[in-house]
This record gives structure tokens, C-alpha cells and sequence, in this order.
């Protein structure tokens, strides 16, 4: 029998192919979720449900995990990973987490009306999408349910060059608030993690004397690794967590 947090529960994991959502189909998928790696790129999604499948061998039970394309910001891709999830596994994920996110950086005297457009269209738009989608494919097949939606420490406090990231984190908090009100009533909790400097892709064009002088105002002086995340994202998911919802959660390091 599988063990874990999440045991035996389907959980699908957007920006699944890289750092913080690839590291939470690894912790979801060791506490016994069945995992659904979705990333814009199919390779790198696959990649996660490889590596993780390797590194789990004899160590557990490795599941029916799988991968599938999904772009976020279009609804028509949403809704055919949806389909193809209900043709695979018969049900909908009762757990969905919203880890696509992108940056388009400049100051806001220089940014183009095409970057903000598309930062907002990934992370604040496509965090709508999975929402509405999957949270109504929960009603309509009566179960419950958990979304976790990572914002971000900078939606909170602004951060320069990151006019358009900074709204779109800050929105995803509201949304998820908002989310949170209205999905109660079907028992399907809404949460949002607010990350700190995280060692991942996304981090490497920050410049590196942008990220020392973010680093000094770190308490625990150094940034976070995915995996810290991930933990915070299975609690979220799980029954651990069953009277958390509307939540705003930081981890930062104390930043
Ligand atoms: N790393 C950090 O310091 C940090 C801090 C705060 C918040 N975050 C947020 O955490 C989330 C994950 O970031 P990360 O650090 O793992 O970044 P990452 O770049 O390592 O991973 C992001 C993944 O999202 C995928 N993606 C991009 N656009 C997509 C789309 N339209 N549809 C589907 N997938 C798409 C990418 O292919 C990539 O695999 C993001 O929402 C990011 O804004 C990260």
C-alpha cells in the first residue's frame, strides 16, 4: 500500500519541467501522489517524471506518473489537459499546483506593453485558467480538494525592474483569497506560497551584485533551494493542512 501525505491522491503540477515545480512532483510523488508533470515544454516535463522515477527506484512505490504539454496563458491547452487527464485516469487531480510563472524584466520607464502582456498572461492569467478549470472539474465529479498557487515575496513588497511580475504576483494572491471564498463551500481549499530567493532558473539573470544585496537581507543568509518549497506546497496539499485555506503563506528565509 502507498504511504505518504498525499497517499493515493492525483495531483497536477503546472511548470512541472524545472525548479520549484519540478521539486513538488518529487515531494508529492515521495508522500504517494500520483504525479502529473504539465509544462509548456514537454521535454522538460518528462525529464522530471524520468529523473524522479530513477531516483525513486526500489524506494517506493514509483506510481503512474506522466507528462503532458500545457501552456497556462491559453485556454484551449488547458482544457485539453483536462480532457486527457479524465481520459487516463477517469477523474479529475484533487490536488493542482500553479507553479508556471515567467519574468520579463525592465524598468518600468522602458518596459514594453508586449512584456507586461505576456508576464501577466502566464502568471496571473494562467493561474485563473487551471483554477477555474480544474476546480470545476472537482465539482462536477464531487470531490474535494487543495490548490496551491505560488506567488511570490515580491508581490508583496515591489522589487525593482519587476513592475509587471510584482502585479502579477501581488493579483495571484487576491485571486487566490478570492478563490479561497467562494470554493469553501465545496470543500476545495485555495492557498498561496510566497517564495523568497529560490535556487532555480528563473533566479539566474538577476545580476549578481542585485542578489548579494538581496542576500544581506536574508536572516538565514542564503537563498532557499526548491525542495523547501516543495514541502511547503505537499502540506498545503495535504490533510495536514485541512483548515488552511485563503492562506498567504512566506518562505523566505525571513527576508
Ligand atoms: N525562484 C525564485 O526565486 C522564485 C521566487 C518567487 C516566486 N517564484 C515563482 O515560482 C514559480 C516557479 O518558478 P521557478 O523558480 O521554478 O522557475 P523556473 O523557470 O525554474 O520554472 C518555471 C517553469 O514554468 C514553465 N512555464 C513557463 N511558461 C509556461 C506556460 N505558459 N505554461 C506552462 N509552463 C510554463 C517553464 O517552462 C519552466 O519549466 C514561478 O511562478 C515563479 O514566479 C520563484
Amino acid at each position: 500500500m502507498v504511504k505518504g501525505l498525499v497517499a493515493g491522491r492525483l495531483a497536477l503540477v503546472t511548470g512541472a519541467g524545472s525548479g520549484i515545480g519540478r521539486a513538488a512532483c518529487q515531494v508529492l510523488s515521495r508522500e504517494g501522489a500520483t504525479v502529473i508533470a504539465a509544462d509548456k515544454h514537454h521535454d522538460s516535463a518528462l525529464e522530471t517524471i524520468k529523473a524522479h522515477t530513477a531516483l525513486a527506484s526500489g524506494a517506493f512505490d514509483v506510481g503512474d506518473h506522466s507528462a503532458m504539454e500545457l501552456d497556462v496563458s491559453n485556454s484551449k491547452s488547458v482544457q485539453g489537459v483536462l480532457q486527457n487527464i479524465l481520459k487516463q485516469y477517469k477523474a479529475p487531480p484533487t490536488i493542482v499546483v500553479n507553479s508556471a510563472g515567467i519574468t520579463k524584466d525592465n524598468w518600468l520607464l522602458k518596459m514594453s506593453e508586449s512584456d507586461y502582456d505576456s508576464v501577466l498572461d502566464v502568471n496571473l492569467k494562467g493561474t485563473f485558467l487551471v483554477m477555474q478549470t480544474f476546480a470545476k472539474a472537482m465539482t462536477e465529479a464531487s470531490v474535494t480538494g487543495s490548490i496551491v498557487n505560488i506567488s511570490s515575496i515580491v508581490g508583496k513588497y515591489g522589487n525593482l525592474g519587476q513592475s509587471n511580475y510584482t502585479a502579477s504576483k501581488a493579483g495571484v494572491v487576491a485571486m487566490t483569497k478570492t478563490a479561497a471564498k467562494e470554493l469553501g463551500k465545496f470543500n476545495i481549499r485555495v492557498n498561496a506560497v510566497l517564495p523568497g530567493f529560490i535556487n532555480t532558473p528563473i533566479v539566474k539573470t538577476v545580476p549578481d551584485k542585485v542578489m548579494m544585496m538581496m542576500l544581506m537581507l536574508v536572516p538565514l543568509g542564503r537563498m532557499g533551494e526548491p525542495e523547501e518549497i516543495a514541502e511547503v506546497i505537499t502540506f498545503l496539499s495535504s490533510d495536514k493542512s485541512s483548515f488552511i485555506t485563503g492562506a498567504a503563506i512566506d518562505v523566505t528565509g525571513g527576508f
